[in-house]
């Protein structure tokens, strides 16, 4: 049985895990990357992965029976453009995306990320200030990070984030504060779901911009003056 959730913050889930080579998880490791960050059992990057073969894509999880199974179904299709890997993003990421090669990475996803919605759980949502900035340093500039989410209490402090780095800006042509569409051609199990349901999805893509990421204590301190305005 696959348990529901995981805690993040256990002393399992802190230890930090080697990235593989790059070779070693694809048949042309010089394509440009899709990260996909809570893959869960994978299925939104198998079948992006097939319908738009041009990219590598790699999907990260902290469910570990999730990742074997989605492994095990990707060898069987024999796909060497598409890798899953365990990890706790907030533990791992932050090297990972420091060995990438410079210009790589071409988009990363969060979606439907987290069940942890109190504020006493904030520490254990996936994007915390410091992926934040690895994912800002990662990317170059109108490169992609889409966010999405049914539940306005995970998705609007994502936003507020991102906004606080100045690292990331909307398309122009977006509608505020939500976009109305998916700019990716496949749902997620969880977007479907919700979808099935008739109830609202909460979405924003971002593009990176040319500004410097900040350092993580100021942005850390902009995120409190914004909690608590004076
Ligand atoms: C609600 S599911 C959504 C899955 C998928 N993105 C979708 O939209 O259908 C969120 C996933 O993120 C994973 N996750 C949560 N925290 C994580 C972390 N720190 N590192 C990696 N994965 C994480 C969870 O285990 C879960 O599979």
């Amino acid at each position: 049985m696959v348990r529901q959730h995981v805690n993040p913050l256990s002393r399992f889930h802190q230890q930090p895990r080697a990235l593989p080579l790059l070779a070693e998880l694809f048949a042309e490791p010089e394509r440009p990357l899709h990260l996909d960050i809570g893959a869960a059992r994978g299925r939104f990057l198998l079948e992006l992965a097939q319908l738009e073969p041009q990219r590598n894509y790699l999907g990260v999880e902290i469910r570990r029976p999730l990742v074997e199974a989605a492994e095990t179904e990707r060898r069987s299709l024999g796909l060497g453009h598409l890798h899953y890997l365990f990890c706790n993003a907030n533990v791992s990421l932050q090297n990972w995306l420091a060995l990438l090669p410079p210009g790589l990475l071409e988009r990363v996803s969060i979606q439907f990320p987290d069940p942890w919605f109190k504020t006493r759980h904030h520490k254990r949502r996936v994007l915390q200030p410091s992926l934040l900035l690895a994912l800002a340093a990662a990317l170059a500039p109108e490169r992609q990070l889409f966010l999405q989410s049914d539940v306005p209490a995970v998705i609007a402090p994502m936003v507020s984030l991102v906004e606080a780095s100045g690292c990331f800006v909307r398309p122009p042509a977006d509608t505020r504060p939500w976009r109305q569409d998916n700019p990716l051609p496949v749902p997620t199990e969880r977007e479907r779901l919700v979808l099935s349901q008739g109830l609202p999805v909460y979405r924003v893509l971002f593009l990176r911009n040319e500004q410097q990421p900040p350092p993580l204590t100021t942005l850390e301190q902009s995120l409190v003056a914004t909690d608590n305005p004076a």
